[in-house]
């Protein structure tokens, strides 16, 4: 697929079956991240590649544990709401069971650190539709970037003292791949000149 297409046609997919897609598609969509551009060449994206399914099931269950025990109130942003509520219902799994779930870090009080992680992250996603796999932007466990328990664990597995979570991708194949264009109605565009 051309760079064109697998940008206008790549869609958040949020059903994933078990299948772990290949070692060297995986590598591709890393290599992706990994080529993004990033503030000054820093190159401090790291980026914690977790296919063991006991480390994601610990994963959704140590954020189901602290997402239910927040509050939600008026001011409370709609995405954080969600994964609060159905945490505290005890069926919320935020990587939606996602064979693989590509963590992004970077370095404590660096920037660029969401910026560069962005950038990686929608490289791997476009990356990630050209092989006709599926992926989805995941953001609670930044959300949690200062929980204790999640960054003990996280830690154990390979973030470094000196980085926080700044946000995560989970990818696989479908159950049905979604790949088309939308109708944008938002993102307004000012022309100058
Ligand atoms: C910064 C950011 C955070 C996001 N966080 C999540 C998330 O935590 N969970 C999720 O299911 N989707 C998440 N998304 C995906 C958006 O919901 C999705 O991109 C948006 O609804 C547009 O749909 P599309 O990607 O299919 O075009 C996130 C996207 C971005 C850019």
């Amino acid at each position: 697929m051309e760079a064109i297409e697998a940008i206008m046609t790549r869609r958040s997919n949020r059903r994933f079956t078990n299948e772990m897609p290949g070692k060297q598609e995986i590598g591709k969509i890393i290599e992706c991240g990994r080529q993004a551009p990033c503030g000054s060449n820093s190159q401090s994206v790291h980026f914690v590649v977790i296919s063991d399914q006991k480390v994601l099931k610990d994963l959704a269950e140590i954020a189901r544990d602290e997402f239910s025990k927040m509050e939600v109130n008026e001011d409370t942003y709609v995405s954080l709401r969600n994964s609060i509520l159905a945490s505290k219902r005890g069926d919320y799994v935020f990587h939606y069971g996602a064979p693989l779930l590509i963590v992004t870090a970077n370095k404590k009080g660096y920037g660029n650190a969401m910026a560069d992680s962005a950038c990686a992250l929608e490289n791997m996603m476009i990356g990630a539709n050209a092989l006709d796999l599926a992926s989805c932007y995941i953001n609670q466990l930044h959300w949690l970037s200062d929980n204790e328990r999640i960054v003990s664990y996280m830690e154990a597995i390979g973030l470094e003292k000196d980085e926080y979570i700044t946000g995560a991708l989970a990818l696989g194949k479908a159950e049905t791949l979604l790949q088309k264009e939308k109708q944008i109605t938002g993102n307004p565009v000012t022309w100058v000149g």
